[in-house]
């Protein structure tokens, strides 16, 4: 590992993932959402954590909203500064899922090549890719926080699916459609993926 081209060697630790894990009783797992604004991702996130919580699970979320207030407060929307987001958040959830915690991540993170930089932090099967699927005009009439109106009024500029790109997930481990099914049926259908696939128990 190199830094500032100096040769790195990271220093193993007598405590590992697997021992952290086996205290919580759980299989540490990055769980990210992917989907535009307005598509339900923090909704669906929340709601899982609490039934996550809820069956003593020992869970974080990382939602863009709420990190870019702190650690990515520097950040704006340019496609350098969300490259930069995703790979602070995802390094940020790999340390957590090597805490042993479930981690869930809530960001739009548009591309591809960057969600793919996530997924390759994480050891197999320990990167679970959701896409919070709404069509764009659905996002726009619901509007939550205001944003697509201050878009049309011009306050707003490299929004997501308007003149900022957005690639769909191409073969995401879930695939939620938010216009068809209630946040209630969307958080069933990723606990009954966490169970049968990975054993998180109930
Ligand atoms: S990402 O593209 O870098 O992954 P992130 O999920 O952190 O985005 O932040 C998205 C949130 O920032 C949106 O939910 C919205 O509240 C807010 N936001 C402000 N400006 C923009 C913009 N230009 N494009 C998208 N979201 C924006």
């Amino acid at each position: 590992m190199k830094n500032q081209g100096l040769e790195l060697l990271p220093q193993a630790m007598d405590v590992d993932k697997q021992a952290r894990a086996a205290l919580k009783r759980q299989k540490p797992l990055c769980v990210w959402f992917t989907g535009l604004s307005g598509a339900g991702k923090s909704t669906i996130a929340n709601l899982l954590e609490k039934r996550l919580y809820a069956e003593g699970k020992h869970t974080y979320i990382l939602d863009g909203d709420n990190v870019r207030c702190g650690l990515n407060c520097d950040l704006g929307f340019t496609e350098a500064h969300r490259a930069e987001n995703i790979r602070r958040v995802a390094e940020v959830a790999k340390l957590m899922v090597d805490a042993g915690l479930i981690v869930l991540v809530s960001l739009i993170s548009p591309i591809r090549d960057q969600r793919r930089f996530a997924r390759r932090l994480f050891a197999e099967g320990e990167f679970i890719e959701v896409f919070v699927d709404a069509p764009f005009e659905e996002c726009a009439r619901r509007d939550p926080k205001g944003l697509y109106a201050r878009v049309k009024r011009g306050e707003i500029k490299n929004f997501t699916g308007i003149d900022s790109l957005y690639e769909p997930p191409e073969s995401p481990e879930i695939h939620l459609r938010t216009a068809e099914a209630d946040p209630e049926a969307c958080v069933k259908t990723v606990l009954q993926y966490l169970r049968l696939r990975l054993d998180i128990g109930s």
